[in-house]
């Protein structure tokens, strides 16, 4: 397609190419992040903000036809078609490009696929219509991860999947190809390389990774630029974190946020929300937040109170705060087409909404009816919307769930050729599609972050690459089906090596019937999911805690308190997140990628480094065959200490979550709180596991953006020979910790500390 390579310029980090029929460039970002590009200069990335570039020596040079530019540690070759190769510093090929046949499918006729789409099957109609293509060579070692909230298992080789956010109300099963979320970025483990490709483009595109031939993988994309940035790293943690370099870091939560959430479509008046809430502390079910679907609103319409059900919103939200519940509020974009509503009143008047080509406001159908779609992408759009938040957090709403975003109608997608904003050029759906829920969430957290002031607590259902600099997710409308327990931890998995550290599932399943037993072993397992929300919809068997007798409701409260107890944690793994830009929840392979026998493990994850989960996932079982990577592990319940590197069978009975610590971790936990702050903390209580092992423990306000200032304490904890030293190695907050409570073996020590370092023999 480029036709031969010419001649070449470099200008600093960027070196241009010329072919005889187009022109591309390879840009340094890093030392080992390479940018390749080619395309329309004025398209501005959605994902990444900011110049990413550090300085990088590099250099040009002649090889055998090629043109060679080198890094500290990368050779990448350029030569004639704009074919890219990938080599380390010792000249090892990382990723090359294919120069084979292709072993395309062949298309089959149009008439025999109306015949089965007749019958209501999905067909693969678009084979072979992409812009461009870049395919790779595969040499048979490849494991891919990533590629952002997908169906099936973990390791996507022999899968394609579309990047095209979409709400698709089927159940979640392995061969769809599209879900809410896009974000183009995959990781390829090889048996002795590890690297990330980030393909930077808005428009629907197409991974096939290994689907249509053994001997390549390839991207591709309708329309816009070639534009993927190659990720090298020594390790999978270094491949993450370049990723998150390049698309950002997930800011700290609140703390509360790491707390237990309620949820249903819908709780439908004041009385019945009030209820709930006595009914949650009279059970003591630690919780932290109730969510308002869409039945809290006037006729659907966004950024109201249904007066009749709730008289007076302030006062409930006010009550509730009382007794430690934050209320989250959801929010769609579709604004009811009413004269008079002050929100389409303002967007008409200010031209803020979709137009056809024609110019003629874009309408379509959601829950309030007929609705008009808010052009995020123009920047007064954005603000608008961020100020429309202020209707919310001044009646005390402390969270924002942006739904419907894709954007979603009830008549399926919305045409690609309507005309959207991006910041001052106008241009189509096509181009913003994937981008519409981020640019939602980003608006939202832009006006809880003026008006609220504290961090902003956003979840969003559709998003692009780097949304995690606004917002947490959920994975949409699973089915209360064990499949979607199954599914839920390699999904999980994959969103959190996509950049997205705060997401989580619907905790008992969002569309039909759950079971008790599905209930439990989902609570098991979303208790350390980040975002731990129970969530159904309307018309299925209720799956509030309590739904399902004593028994049920026993199990449910132990893991609600086992996550209540961790939430130090998952605080400290944030906190550190920022820094590292790597996940909470985190894939096996992602530590032990060396390991053969994590690259296809479905039923398992780690919760930082130290936690090891293995939930139940099917129906009836009672026993799990769980693998320990190599290392001395410790079984939560039992404390016997267990030599990792094989597989064993665990009893599991109805009330048991396998879990597993790492020999030398050491585990914050909180005394029991029916909610985050319910209890004055002054004991910093360390749950030690014997062995060697470096922890760092963060104390700040919980909420407030100060601790980018400095004000918060860093504890610095080392275990080493049985001696436990704690010291404190910033200190920037006020409020101390006044107690060390030390739990090792079966026994407590408690000493009084003043955040002098102290050594402790833990014998
Ligand atoms: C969508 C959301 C779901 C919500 C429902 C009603 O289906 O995904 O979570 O309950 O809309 O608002």
């Amino acid at each position: 397609m480029f036709g031969n390579l010419l001649s070449y310029e470099k200008d600093g980090q960027v070196i241009h190419f010329q072919f005889a029929k187009g022109s591309g460039q390879i840009e340094v970002i890093t030392n080992t992040i390479i940018r390749v590009f080619s395309g329309d200069e004025t398209i501005h990335s959605q994902a990444i903000e900011g110049d990413k570039r550090q300085e990088a020596v590099c250099s040009v040079s002649h090889v055998n036809g090629s043109l060679v530019v080198r890094t500290k540690s990368l050779a990448v070759y350029i030569s004639d078609d704009f074919k890219v190769d990938f080599y380390d510093n010792q000249n090892h090929s990382l990723c090359l490009d294919y120069r084979g046949v292709r072993h395309q499918r062949t298309v089959v006729n149009t008439e025999e696929l109306a015949l089965m789409e007749k019958e209501g099957h999905a067909v693969n109609s678009n084979v072979g219509i992409h812009k461009f293509e870049v395919v790779k060579a595969m040499d048979g070692d490849e494991s891919f991860y990533g590629l952002g909230d997908k169906t099936g298992f973990l390791n996507k080789r022999h899968y394609a999947y579309e990047m095209w956010n979409t709400d698709n109300p089927s159940p979640h099963v392995d061969w769809v190809k599209a879900l809410y979320k896009s974000i183009p970025f995959f990781i390829t483990l090889k048996k002795n390389y590890v690297y990330g490709i980030f393909f930077d483009n808005t428009y629907k595109s197409y991974f096939d990774m290994g689907k249509e031939s053994e001997d390549y993988f390839y991207f591709a994309s309708d329309n816009g630029n070639l534009n993927y940035y190659f990720i090298a790293g020594d390790t999978m943690t270094d491949v993450v974190s370049g990723y998150t370099y390049l698309t950002g870091h997930m800011p700290v939560p609140q703390e509360w946020t790491l707390g237990y959430h309620q949820s249903r479509w819908s709780y439908k008046s004041e009385t019945e929300v009030r209820a709930l809430a006595q009914k949650i502390r009279d059970e003591h079910i630690p919780c932290d937040a109730i969510h308002m679907d869409i039945d809290y609103m006037d006729s659907f319409k966004v950024f109201t109170w249904d007066k009749s059900h709730f008289n007076k919103p302030q006062n409930m939200l006010s009550d509730l705060g009382k007794e430690g519940f934050k209320v989250v509020t959801i929010i769609d974009p579709g604004v009811k087409v009413e004269k008079g509503y002050s929100v389409y009143d303002e967007g008409l008047e200010n031209g803020y909404f979709i137009t056809t080509p024609e110019g003629n406001i874009y309408t379509n159908t959601v829950w309030p009816g007929e609705v008009v779609y808010p052009d995020f992408g123009k920047s007064e759009v954005l603000t608008w919307w961020s100020d429309k938040q202020k209707f919310l957090t001044d009646l005390g709403v402390r969270g924002v769930w942006d739904d419907m975003n894709e954007p979603s109608s009830f008549n399926g997608d919305l045409p690609q050729n309507l005309i959207f904003t991006d910041g001052n050029q106008k241009t189509d759906h096509a181009r913003m599609h994937n981008v519409y829920g981020q640019l939602m969430s980003k608006a939202t957290y832009e006006g809880l972050k003026k008006y609220d002031g504290r961090r902003p607590f956003v979840i969003t259902r559709a998003c692009f690459a780097g949304a995690q600099k606004y917002t947490t997710a959920w994975t949409g409308d699973n089915h209360s089906i064990w499949a979607h327990l199954q599914m839920a931890i390699p999904q999980l998995c994959n969103l959190s090596l996509s950049g997205m550290s705060f997401v989580g599932t619907d905790v008992g399943g969002f569309v039909c019937d759950t079971t008790p037993e599905l209930l439990i072993r989902w609570v098991q397992f979303g208790c350390f999911s980040p975002l731990f929300r129970n969530h159904s919809a309307m018309d299925c068997i209720r799956q509030e805690p309590w739904s399902f007798g004593e028994e049920v409701l026993g199990i449910y409260r132990k893991y609600v308190q086992l996550r209540y107890k961790l939430i130090p944690y998952y605080y400290d793994l944030f906190f550190s997140g920022e820094k590292t830009g790597l996940p909470v929840m985190r894939p096996l392979v992602l530590q032990y990628s060396q390991d053969e026998n994590v690259k296809n493990l479905n039923d398992e994850f780690l919760v930082g480094e130290s936690l090891l989960i293995a939930p139940i996932v099917e129906q009836g079982a009672v026993r799990k065959l769980v693998y320990l990577p190599k290392g001395t592990w410790y079984d939560y319940w039992t404390r016997d200490s267990i030599e990792g590197g094989c597989a064993f069978v665990r009893e599991a009975p109805i009330d048991t979550c396998p879990v597993y610590v790492k020999a030398g971790s050491i585990l914050p936990t909180w005394p029991m709180q029916d909610y985050v702050g319910q209890k004055k903390i002054d004991t910093l209580e360390l749950d030690v596991y014997l062995g060697n092992g470096i922890y760092h423990h963060f104390q700040d306000d919980g909420e407030s953006f100060s601790y980018r200032d400095g004000v918060y304490n860093e504890y610095l904890c080392t275990l080493a020979n049985q001696k436990l030293t704690v010291e404190c190695i910033h200190n920037g907050y006020f409020l101390y910790y006044e107690w060390l409570c030390i739990h090792f073996e079966g026994k407590t020590v408690t000493i009084p500390f003043n955040q002098e370092k102290i050594e402790i023999t833990l014998s």
